[in-house]
């Protein structure tokens, strides 16, 4: 009985065919709301234009500074490109911790941090002297005007720093780089990770025109025909858009898949009612949503011996890392329990067995419902493009793909049987999305060389 109590719990987390083809079906109501001027400002999914109109030709060169903020880790990275015959990127990158205070304090306090560290960076690379270019992957929403400009909606994720949203990030880094009267970079784009994450795939393989961050956050872009943008003057070429997809469903419209589990998590966030997509299917979320199944299996005496522990009352203890350990097929459950343990968390066989099973199911979803918006994405490019058959490619970043054994073959097999007149590659972004702010910020320089 206690077996068919669980089970019926995780069933809610079993989505079939039919659900998860509705998901797809609403992800492009949402895209065509994101993208018509009638809809835009009340839409959810806000598809934002990132100015960025071209995949890399080869063509672009120099030595240029990246920043990659918004991921896992923050770091600092010279890129030197070299075109022609022998084209190579030479990359040079140190990683910098944000500590939550500074994440979560004020703005100046954050952009100041951000200046010290490259301050550091230009230290150990003997490079203060140097005014170089500087491309800014900045991975949260925001409103462009131009490729150099970039309003913050809003915090998503693990930030909140004070006086940042509806400010252009790029003049407060600047002001930052002032304050600090010490040296002087030229900021020529900022960048989200989806965006620079498609670029650096994008510079191996041309078919490459999808980006997709499955990582602390969840969030794709694509290369979109310019006359389907209609926030943007020109009919002609194409735009790469921003989705901002993690805010997917704040209308409610997947409440109807959503169990008490991602509300409690959602309920308990910094962002409560925001980004219900990304609190269903990224990193950051996906333990919290074990972490409340546990508690209430064990309130309801299934697990632990009915007492719930101090650590099961801790916000954050299953990083995604050991969501992928505890779901490795060549861990033991001896293996489980030790993680368990480790947590701090005393576990049976049976604990261990159904801690497992609790993993398995959440982390079964979030691949299956990102699977559906990928479908969406993929088949509006083919209808875009007027094709029965569309052969594409995503280049692809972020912890919880590359770490957990099965996200990314249950994503790509929900992506096949989502959208089965579209061939979709997945491209592993090799560095990052350093190189592809490094890209971008070279195509910059060059377009204003030939405005001036
Ligand atoms: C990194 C990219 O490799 O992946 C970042 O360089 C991106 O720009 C990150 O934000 C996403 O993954 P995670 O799991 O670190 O959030
Ligand atoms: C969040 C951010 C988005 C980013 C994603 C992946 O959803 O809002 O900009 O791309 O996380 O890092």
């Amino acid at each position: 009985d206690q077996s068919r109590q669980i089970a019926e719990t995780l069933t809610e987390f079993r989505l079939t065919t039919e659900q998860l083809l509705e998901v797809k079906k609403r992800m492009r109501i949402e895209i065509e709301n994101g993208l018509s001027k009638s809809t835009h400002d009340c839409a959810t999914v806000k598809m934002l234009p990132t100015f960025v109109q071209s995949t890399p030709d080869g063509t672009e060169h120099g030595d240029f500074l990246a920043l990659d903020l918004g991921g896992t880790n923050f770091r600092v990275l010279l890129v030197k490109i070299r075109s022609g015959k022998r084209r190579t990127v030479e990359m040079h990158n140190k990683i910098y911790a944000i500590p939550l205070e500074v994440m979560q304090g004020t703005g100046e306090e954050l952009f100041d941090h951000i200046v010290q560290c490259i301050s550091d960076f230009l230290d150990y690379m003997g490079m203060k002297n140097t005014r170089l270019p500087l491309g800014f992957t900045f991975s949260f929403p925001c409103q462009q005007t131009s490729l150099d400009a970039g309003i913050l909606l809003t915090w998503t994720k693990g930030f909140k720093a004070t006086d940042c949203e509806g400010e252009d990030v790029v003049g407060l880094l600047r002001e930052a780089i002032k304050r600090r009267e010490e040296f002087d970079l030229d900021v020529v784009a900022v960048v989200n990770d989806t965006v620079g994450t498609m670029m650096t795939c994008a510079y191996e393989e041309p078919t490459c025109e999808i980006g997709l961050i499955a990582g602390t956050g969840s969030n794709a872009c694509y290369m979109e025909e310019m006359r389907n943008i209609e926030m943007i003057e020109g009919d002609d070429g194409r735009m790469c858009v921003n989705m901002e997809w993690g805010a997917f469903g704040d209308n409610g419209c997947l409440d109807d898949i959503r169990t008490e589990y991602d509300r409690a998590v959602d309920d308990l966030s910094l962002n409560p009612g925001k980004q219900r997509y990304e609190k269903m299917c990224s990193g950051m979320y996906l333990g919290e949503i074990v972490r409340n199944i546990l508690i209430d299996m064990t309130r309801r005496g299934f697990l632990f011996r009915g007492q719930i522990s101090e650590t099961l009352k801790t916000r954050g203890i299953f990083e995604t890392k050991f969501l992928s350990q505890i779901e490795s097929d060549r861990l033991a459950l001896l293996q489980v329990r030790a993680i368990l343990q480790h947590l701090g968390l005393d576990s049976t066989c049976d604990d261990s067995i159904i801690v497992k099973e609790v993993c398995g199911a959440v982390s079964h979803r979030a691949a299956q419902i990102c699977g559906a918006g990928m479908a969406a994405v993929a088949d509006k490019i083919r209808e875009n493009r007027g094709l029965d058959h569309l052969n594409i490619t995503v280049g692809v970043d972020g912890t919880l793909y590359k770490l957990h054994p099965h996200f990314s073959g249950v994503m790509h097999q929900t992506v096949k049987e989502l959208a089965p007149k579209c061939n979709v590659n997945f491209l592993l972004s090799e560095d990052g999305s350093g190189k592809g702010a490094a890209l971008i910020t070279a195509v910059g320089c060059r377009l204003r060389q030939e405005r001036n």
